[in-house]
């Protein structure tokens, strides 16, 4: 069989397979349907210093290929979080790849700060598709400048044996020029990427239909997207390993991604329809890299972009 296994920036992984942010909550609700040891690694919804509530319902809506979601950043607080969620991973022999989010760049830093070292942490993920409070509420992944401040403070106050990666929003220009922002500052891996900011009308109400009025767009819809970001940003900065996130439901999809040049998939939107989807996507994945004569997963990993592959 194909060896899985997977590094990222010193963070070694048994497979390349893991949930994303904001679709499994901290692992703990897949642990009905899934061995979450098998997943390469749990990516955590965002956690903020504090707990929040989210955004007013309702804050999903369904488009064609894809959904809407608006929840906004619901959770317990880095204390519970720490306390309750982190553990119950550790225990279940899950990695955790910890997603943080901020209002400010001292936010991000004092949640990184606050991150054990060995104890269960893989890897910090950087969700800056936040609004900054201290800039008119523009988003730091929007800002070159903005984004490398959050990367260059979560670096220095992490600690030195966790890789830090930075999630890209791909609503921007250029986002090649973001992702370059963010290694200079020393981000150790880029994820991308996030949901695009769309809006859905109810013909019937005729009201926006998300409470929150425009909401995140996932899932198939945006495979494409995920795969120009991925394909752009590992041609621009090919030692930069990348976690490739949009719409994979199936292990082709996951392979697409793979091609273009991510090192590790994550599986979001397709967990609602299918709790289990992203063991049936790994094993999927393995089937189709010994299909093509792959001995290895890492080999398969930006094959796309080399001559005559
Ligand atoms: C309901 C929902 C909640 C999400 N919450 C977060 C979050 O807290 N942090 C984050 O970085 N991304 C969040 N995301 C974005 C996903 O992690 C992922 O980047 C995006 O949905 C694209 O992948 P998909 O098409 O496989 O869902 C969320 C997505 C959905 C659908």
């Amino acid at each position: 069989m194909v060896d899985m296994s997977t590094s990222l920036s010193g963070a070694t992984f048994p497979n390349p397979v893991m949930t994303a942010s904001g679709c499994a909550a901290a692992g703990r609700e897949l642990g009905q349907f899934l061995d979450v040891a098998m997943l390469g690694a749990v990516v955590t919804k965002s956690i903020m210093l504090a707990p929040r509530s989210g955004r007013p319902t309702p804050r999903m809506a369904e488009t064609p290929s894809g959904m809407l979601n608006s929840i906004g950043l619901q959770g317990p607080g880095i204390d519970a979080f720490l306390e309750r969620d982190l553990g119950w991973l550790v225990d279940a022999g899950a990695r955790a790849v910890v997603s943080i989010a901020g209002g400010s760049v001292a936010d991000y830093a004092a949640l990184a700060e606050r991150l054990p070292g060995s104890a269960g942490v893989s890897a910090i993920e950087v969700n800056i598709s936040c609004p900054n409070v201290e800039s008119r509420g523009e988003v730091f992944a929007c800002d070159p400048v903005a984004a490398a401040a959050v990367l260059a403070a979560v670096r220095s106050a992490a600690d030195p044996a966790v890789p830090v990666f930075a999630k890209l929003s791909p609503d921007v220009t250029d986002i090649v020029a973001v992702a370059v922002s963010c290694a200079e500052a020393g981000a150790d891996g880029l994820t991308l990427i996030n949901t695009l900011l769309g809006m859905a009308i109810d013909p019937i109400s005729m009201r926006p239909a998300l409470a929150g009025t425009t909401g995140g767009l996932s899932g198939p819809a945006i495979r494409p997207v995920a795969v120009r970001a991925i394909w752009q940003v590992h041609r621009a900065l090919p030692a930069v390993p990348i976690m490739g996130v949009g719409g994979v439901r199936t292990g082709l999809d996951a392979l697409e991604l793979v091609l273009a040049g991510a090192a590790a998939v994550q599986v979001g939107t397709a967990i609602f329809g299918d709790p289990s989807a992203p063991v049936r996507v790994l094993a999927e994945l393995e089937s189709a890299l010994a299909e093509r004569g792959f001995a290895k997963f890492t080999d398969a990993i930006g094959f796309a972009h080399r001559a005559g592959g």
